[in-house]
């Protein structure tokens, strides 16, 4: 038996690339190869990059001339550039560093395996496609080796929204849905293999449509899956919020109570120039209506500070929105110029004055977010166990609401949904006791 070839992918970015790393290392299993988790033993590196904000490419290129020795210790080794910096720059990577073997977009990866063997005969593969054909048919379906309890699915990718600051419609390319049988096939094949918890990926995930009612339709059926006792779903658009999705947060008791419902600023005239289509009053009503579904969901959302001509009053706008909604969790990021979106002609917001905004309003979610985890303090949550912790007896998993929560004297194993009282809020965490 040949021994098998070792695989390193190193992950940056969202979740979906997470995913999308997960489903090249299944495709690279057909090929030979074992992931593993050091680039120095490795026979193939992959990056899977994010462009999302400035400096991304930089990064890569410094990470790949910190990879290129490697080679000399190991002339057959192939390094290979994915996600969305392969997409966006394409050849220029082979360019500017040689030492790159592939170059591969996220809709062309189900051609991994057709590259390696390009690269066996000693050539280079460069795909930065659009294919017609559905990538996720493409790649074999996952071996069938035991999962974590909790799993990412991608549903949807891509988006149509076009924020004037945002390159995931150049990168990612139009809105495309996976066909729900597809969806509900791999979501029964994820918890044959001990899956208990699936959140649903994409850019823009809440104008699925593969499904009808599109995704409460999908999340309804995927409730019937037997075994699959939690749903989430990530990232979506306040626009795309329909009602039926928001009955669901009432009546699918498997949706769990947690949004993460990106608004970017609080102020109108921002969000106009975002070329958002929503104001920062329809998304403070949007959220009345979900908190009347159901009152005890966490939000969580997605802040750009220092967005072009914003001003003092602007900013202020949004740390009043932030304080009227008050977020369990939020993500707040200065604005970085991506060249070819129709932001980057703006001018700027003085760097020191960004920074200063990004701290005032991390400030205030962080508070909030304590806030939130300290009132969690004797209430009684389920808690789905995701593995041991680091003292004797405690496991470790995620609340319903999202909250990381230690178990103590904990008897559940990995897998099973526990109830718990939670006893103590730590920076990070918090402690419960077995019910
Ligand atoms: N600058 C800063 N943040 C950005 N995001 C997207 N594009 C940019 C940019 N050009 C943020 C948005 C988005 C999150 C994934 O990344 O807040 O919701
Ligand atoms: Fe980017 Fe999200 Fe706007 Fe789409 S909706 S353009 S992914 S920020």
């Amino acid at each position: 038996m040949t021994t098998p070839k070792k695989l390193f992918i190193k992950t940056y970015g969202c979740q979906m690339n997470v995913y999308d790393s997960e489903r090249m290392a299944e495709a690279m299993g057909g090929q030979g190869y074992v992931e593993t988790k050091s680039a120095d033993d490795a026979d193939m590196i992959l990056l899977n990059t994010c462009h999302i904000r400035e400096k991304a490419a930089e990064k890569v290129y410094s990470e790949l001339g910190r990879l290129k020795p490697l080679k000399a210790k190991n002339p057959d080794l192939k390094i290979g550039v994915a996600g969305c910096v392969a997409q966006a720059e394409g050849e220029e990577i082979m360019r500017r560093q040689p030492a790159v073997d592939l170059v591969v977009g996220p809709q062309s990866y189900h051609r991994l395996p057709a590259m390696e063997e390009r690269l066996r005969m000693g050539k280079t593969a460069l795909d930065t496609d659009f294919p017609e054909e559905d990538k996720f048919e493409h790649l074999k379906s996952r071996p069938k080796a035991k999962r974590a309890p909790a799993a990412f699915l991608t549903v949807q990718e891509g988006c149509d929204k076009f924020c004037a600051f945002c390159v995931v419609p150049y990168t990612r390319g139009a809105e495309v849905s996976r066909p729900a049988d597809r969806v509900l096939e791999e979501a029964r094949d994820l918890v044959e293999r001990g899956v208990r918890e699936v959140t649903l990926l994409g850019q823009n995930v809440n104008a699925y449509h593969g499904h009808e009612g599109g995704l409460s339709g999908l999340i309804r059926a995927l409730a019937k899956v037997d075994g699959l006792e939690r749903i989430r779903y990530t990232t979506s658009h306040p626009n795309d919020m329909e009602d039926d999705l928001i009955a669901a947060h009432a009546d699918v008791p498997e949706l769990m109570p947690y949004l993460h419902l990106p608004v970017q600023s609080g102020s109108d005239r921002i969000l106009k120039r975002m070329n958002r289509s929503h104001t920062a009053e329809s998304y403070l009503r949007l959220i009345e209506r979900i908190r009347e579904a159901r009152p005890d969901i966490i939000m969580s959302g997605d802040f750009i500070v220092g967005f072009p001509e914003e001003t003092d009053a602007d900013f202020e706008a949004t740390m009043e929105l932030v304080r009227q909604v008050k977020y369990g969790y939020a993500y707040s990021f200065k604005y970085s110029t991506r060249p070819g979106t129709p932001a980057a002609e703006r001018p700027l917001v003085d760097p020191d004055v960004a920074d200063d905004r990004l701290q005032r309003l991390q400030a205030l979610i962080t508070d909030h977010q304590h806030e939130i985890q300290r009132s969690m303090v004797g209430r009684d949550v389920s808690v789905l166990i995701e593995r041991a912790g680091r003292e004797a007896g405690q496991m470790l998993g995620k609340s319903e609401y999202l909250h990381s929560v230690h178990v103590e004297n904990c008897d559940a194993a990995i897998g099973e949904i526990a109830r718990v009282r939670i006893v103590e809020a730590k920076t990070n965490s918090l402690t419960a006791q077995l019910l």
